[in-house]
């Protein structure tokens, strides 16, 4: 526990415990907030072992701090003010630790960031900042930043390495998409870093392979909110990497505006392409189409090898409603088993509140917990749900006003309060 005082902007309620605050204000509702100080040392000890890791951002976030909460909505830590992306513990040299990314923002329509990734052991001392230097051009003419990791990836992986993602602005030939022949686009990268040095061990640039994800793939048509690719301040971001993690000895990355899990080999060649829509390398069974979808994993996702390689099962978070989608298609957590013999997908579950659902334009992840549970958040809407396996509403938290939708649900407020992934953890 920190020895200061913080104000903390959370209220937390549970299905479990209490009925839901009710939303229905979307004008200024002033969440009940508690203030703290230490006056001694003390530890509470929350009658359920879990905890809830998340981190509050965005134009109304009353303060955006990473942050622990028992499930009774009770402060157990209240982390520095700052940007926190992908906040939550990982295992790291046998031990758990605290993740988070910070750094620039350029938030949504451009949603990246150039920044670190801070790695606290559990007396909440800063063990490791992960870095990656280098030659990295964003859309502001002249800027750098003396590290360019990405906001949305943070996975540790078992041998202590690091993957995260970067974009890179630079010219390219768009005349394919109707663009100039030097057109400005945002390139998508992979790294994975070495924690102890800060070395670069792998890396993956999207433009070295346009012959098998070519410009014209992209849902987020050329010219989209102003990105014509004209001039560097105009790149187009045509692919948004939005995660990355171990698939067999390679690894899966997520493109939100490709709708694509795609499957690279250790040597970064493209093995296949899940494309939600049209299925690319597969054939989609009833259900298994996604769009915009973040947090694509390989399940488990702590493993790389697989005894069984001819399937893989993947997990997401689904948020579909993008802005093409015009808000008719709620976001979900799905599981999807792919069969890599015969190329077809197959939705195994689809995790929904029917009687709440959440149309998510940007972020979120989904979560697997140790008793086959699922957990939900919803990024650019701030609420988490705990599903049982097979799919029904076990618990609904909100830690902010959430925008109602006509018709039931929430949808995205233009101005959120957001937590970009959010974790459940005993
Ligand atoms: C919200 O609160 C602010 C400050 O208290 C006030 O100026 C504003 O008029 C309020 N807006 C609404 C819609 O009530
Ligand atoms: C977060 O990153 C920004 C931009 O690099 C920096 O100015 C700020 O000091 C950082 N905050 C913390 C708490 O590390
Ligand atoms: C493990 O670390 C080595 C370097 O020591 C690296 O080359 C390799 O890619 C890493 N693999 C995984 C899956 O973590
Ligand atoms: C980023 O793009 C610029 C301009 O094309 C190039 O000079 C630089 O090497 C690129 N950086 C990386 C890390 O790919
Ligand atoms: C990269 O790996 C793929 C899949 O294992 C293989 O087919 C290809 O030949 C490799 N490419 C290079 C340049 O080694
Ligand atoms: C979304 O709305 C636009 C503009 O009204 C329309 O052109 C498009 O067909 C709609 N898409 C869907 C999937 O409803
Ligand atoms: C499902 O959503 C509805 C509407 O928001 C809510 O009233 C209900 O409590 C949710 N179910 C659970 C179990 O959280």
């Amino acid at each position: 526990m920190r020895g200061l005082s913080y104000p903390t902007a959370v209220l937390l309620a549970t299905a479990a415990s209490a009925s839901i605050v009710p939303a229905n204000s979307t004008n200024n509702i002033t969440w009940p907030y508690q203030t703290f100080k230490t006056i001694s040392h003390h530890t509470a000890e929350p009658t359920d072992n879990a905890y809830l890791f998340f981190a509050p951002d965005g134009p109304k976030a009353k303060e955006t701090a990473p942050l622990i909460m028992d499930m009774h909505g009770e402060l157990i830590w209240n982390g520095p003010t700052t940007h926190a992306f992908a906040f939550g513990t990982q295992i790291y040299d046998d031990e758990p630790v605290l993740v988070w990314w910070n750094g620039t923002l350029y938030p949504e329509p451009i949603g990246r960031g150039n920044g670190v990734v801070h790695m606290l052991n559990h007396r909440y001392e800063t063990i490791r900042t992960t870095t990656l230097a280098g030659d990295f051009l964003e859309q502001v003419p002249g800027a750098s930043f003396p590290s360019n990791i990405d906001v949305h990836e943070v996975f540790i992986t078992k041998n202590g390495s690091m993957l995260v993602t970067a974009n890179n602005v630079t010219q390219a030939d768009l005349t394919s998409v109707g663009g100039s022949k030097n057109g400005w686009v945002v390139a998508a990268l992979i790294y994975e870093i070495d924690t102890a040095t800060n070395q670069i061990l792998f890396s993956w640039n999207s433009l070295d392979h346009l012959d098998q994800l070519p410009f014209t793939d992209s849902l987020y048509p050329i010219g989209s909110e102003g990105y014509t690719g004209a001039t560097q301040s105009q790149a187009w971001g045509y692919f948004h990497i939005n995660s990355v993690a171990p698939l067999e000895s390679g690894y899966i990355l997520s493109s939100r505006f490709l709708c694509t899990a795609l499957a690279l080999s250790p040597n970064g060649s493209v093995l296949w392409r899940l494309q939600g829509r049209s299925g690319g390398d597969f054939a989609l069974g009833p259900g298994a189409d996604f769009c915009y979808q973040h947090d694509v994993r390989a399940f488990p996702s702590s493993s790389v090898s697989n005894a069984d390689s001819s399937t893989v099962t993947l997990h997401m978070h689904d948020n579909h409603n993008s802005p093409i989608d015009n808000n008719t298609v709620p976001s979900s957590g799905k599981t999807l088993l792919l069969d890599l013999a015969t190329r077809h997908a197959s939705l195994t579950h689809r995790y929904i509140n029917a009687s709440g659902p959440v149309y998510s334009t940007a972020q979120g992840n989904f979560q697997p917990l140790p008793n086959g549970h699922v957990f939900i958040g919803h990024g650019w809407i701030p609420i988490l749900e705990e599903f049982s396996q097979t799919g029904e509403i076990q618990t609904t938290i909100q830690f902010a006003a959430a925008e109602p939708r006509a018709g039931g649900g929430f949808v995205s407020a233009r101005a959120p309060t957001l937590s970009y992934r959010a974790f459940k953890q005993d």
